[in-house]
């Protein structure tokens, strides 16, 4: 195995509109589309889909949506052995908004996915020993993240820690036993407490993160790319123009095709590049997991 997710899957419910109703109010919205989705579940697909040998530990609800999770993971590559019913809860699930813009906003239902435990990793640690990445997000409780993270250690395996949705009180020292920690602008200004507008912004709130021992701190920037940022070097990738139609799931898109070169050869800035065309290309189409290119797909989006 090359790549294990611990983490979220969650149906995303796209509806596609620029006004919100107010309270009493029944507004008719153009257009919805229903999908695959949760953070863990898009980077362990987007990381198939190019061909890496993935497996994810993550808990679906006892309901209709959970059948279509497995099948959908399996379907892109993904090995679901440890993809497991947590009994009388409803699976994740994400009312997901996407205006003309193309910009989204997303709730987060968690559902089965609050229910992931320690020992759902315990039940999968012959597998897990066995890989050369270990990728996780925060729409799990917290604490399995953190057993993950000692677990990873213990075993030498590189983490990749995504710290979404940004959480106020994640600990940091956690952080710092991951070899990449990458959050986007929105969950740095949330994890810092400083303004992210201006690419000095960028610079001063990586700078404080870093301070705490961070090793590699890699933040995204949507449309102005990405940004290594390691002791006192920095990287920069812009990113790859396209007429974005849905930017939902792009971080996730950026971070599974991030990963699945990152294992193949540790070189940092071409994996960076290689993930910002590769979101580039999800930005083009409709939902999330729907629009991450196969590998056919994105070679012929990288020679164009
Ligand atoms: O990052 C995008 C994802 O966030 C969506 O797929 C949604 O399910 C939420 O987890
Ligand atoms: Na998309």
């Amino acid at each position: 195995m090359d790549i294990a997710v611990i983490g979220s899957n969650m149906v995303d419910l796209i509806t596609y509109t620029n006004q919100m109703p107010k309270a009493g109010e029944t507004l008719e919205a153009p257009d919805f589309a229903i999908g695959c989705g949760g953070k863990g579940a898009n980077q362990a697909v987007a990381a198939a889909r190019l061909g890496a040998k993935v497996m994810m530990v993550s808990k679906v609800g006892e309901d209709l949506f959970a059948e279509n999770t497995v099948n959908n993971l399996q379907r892109a590559g993904v090995d679901t052995r440890h993809v497991t019913v947590a009994a009388g809860t409803s699976s994740g699930v994400a009312p997901i908004f996407v205006d003309d813009q193309s910009q989204n906003r997303i709730l987060i239902i968690k559902g089965a996915n609050n229910h992931l435990s320690a020992a759902d990793i315990d039940a999968a640690a012959d597998e897990l020993k066995a890989c050369k990445l270990l990728v996780l997000q925060l729409e799990v409780p917290l604490p399995v993240v953190y057993y993950a993270i000692d677990f990873a250690n213990q075993h030498g395996i590189p983490v990749i820690l995504n710290p979404a949705p940004a959480v106020a009180g994640l600990d940091i020292d956690y952080a710092c036993r991951c070899d990449f920690f990458m959050p986007n602008e929105t969950e740095l200004e949330i994890l810092t407490g400083l303004p992210v507008v201006t690419e000095e912004d960028v610079l001063r709130a990586g700078q404080k993160l870093l301070g705490h021992g961070l090793k590699n701190l890699i933040i995204t920037l949507g449309s102005r790319g990405s940004l290594w940022m390691q002791g006192d070097h920095c990287h920069s990738v812009a990113a790859t123009p396209v007429k974005a139609v849905d930017t939902s799931g792009a971080g996730d898109a950026f971070i599974g095709c991030f990963a699945h070169y990152l294992v193949q050869d540790g070189d940092i800035p071409r994996a960076m590049a290689l993930a910002s065309a590769f979101a580039a290309c999800s930005v083009t189409g409709r939902g999330t997991q729907r629009s991450y290119p196969d590998m056919d797909t994105f070679q012929r989006f990288l020679n164009v």
